[in-house]
């Protein structure tokens, strides 16, 4: 297969969509990236990867973190998630309030905020005021590269103007969903989102998805083979909030996205892919992202179906 080529042909064939699809402006800090970007990684077992656009642009990974909150604490509960969040795809936009109040403060999944938001209540738990340090050194260790940082504006802007966040974690505390102090869980949910990293960096890191929990590379143990498989499920049904069903339709891979504009997938046993163009769709989604993908998909006949 001729990677190089296919990315090459992905990237002649999203050009015509540039200028369609909106940038998240309900980050004040989000709006100010070049909205015309793309670029595309492609990671393999053996150390190989392929490029296309700027692969090295880092940008806001928002919802992206979910995933690593995420695997972080299958491994780090071994599994349970308490009875404190479900795993259904949730029909519903990523910050919905309607459907966790009817829900009595238990969100669907983990890859909607709600869900995060007790995921990263339940690191605190463990971790304390060391949490958001112990999450950075275990992305860093999933990429294999300590130069992950924040974004301080956009973790600034999001404190700000996060004003439905902080709603969905008052309601849940309301009804006992939420154990610790919540100013101490927001800043952990809020730095995850704001760190910044590249689609070579991103496609890097979902590698141990690829292969039943293990970096490849590294031989890192990050997951076990049962919760590796448990984790891309919920990628594959959940990880793009009400448009998880159309771009399973489309793409045929687990893959999260984040209104920064990126989206990882996951092709178990052979790669991870990552693709980046800021401009999203009505869900949310980055529109020229899918798009790369759904092609890729269809050129290299790589999706799970
Ligand atoms: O909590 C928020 O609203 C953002 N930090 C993350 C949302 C996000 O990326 C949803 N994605 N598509």
């Amino acid at each position: 297969m001729n990677y190089e080529e296919t990315l090459k042909e992905i990237q002649e064939e999203v050009t015509p969509l540039f200028g369609k699809g909106k940038i998240a402006n309900y980050i004040p800090a989000l709006a100010k990236v070049e909205p015309n970007q793309f670029a595309m990684s492609l990671q393999l077992f053996d150390g190989q990867s392929y490029h296309v656009g700027n692969s090295d642009q880092k940008f806001s990974i928002q919802s992206i973190s979910k995933v690593f909150t995420f695997t972080h604490v299958m491994n780090l509960y071994n599994e349970s998630l308490e009875n404190r969040l479900g795993l259904e795809p949730s029909g519903d936009p990523f910050n919905s309030l309607v459907q966790l109040e009817y829900e009595n403060g238990k969100p669907r999944n983990p890859f909607i905020n709600a869900g995060a938001i007790v995921l990263s209540d339940m690191l605190v738990s463990k971790y304390k005021k060391n949490t958001y340090e112990e999450m950075l050194k275990y992305i860093q260790k999933t990429c294999d590269n300590n130069l992950i940082s924040i974004d301080e504006e956009v973790y600034l802007s999001e404190r700000k103007s996060g004003f439905k966040n902080y709603s969905m974690i008052y309601m849940m505390k309301s009804f006992k969903n939420i154990k610790n102090d919540i100013n101490n869980v927001m800043e952990v949910y809020f730095k995850l989102c704001s760190l910044r990293m590249s689609t070579n960096e991103l496609s890097r890191a979902m590698l141990f998805l690829s292969n039943h929990g293990v970096d490849p590379i590294t031989q890192e143990v990050f997951l076990t083979q049962s919760q590796a498989k448990r984790v891309n499920a919920v990628m594959l049904t959940c990880g793009h909030y009400d448009a998880s069903g159309d771009f399973a339709f489309r793409v045929g891979l687990p893959a999260k996205s984040g209104v920064g504009g990126g989206i990882v997938a996951v092709i178990p046993g052979k790669m991870s892919l990552c693709v980046y163009s800021p401009r999203l769709n009505s869900q949310g989604n980055s529109l020229i992202g899918t798009k790369a993908l759904e092609l890729f998909t269809t050129k290299t006949g790589f999706s799970i179906f």
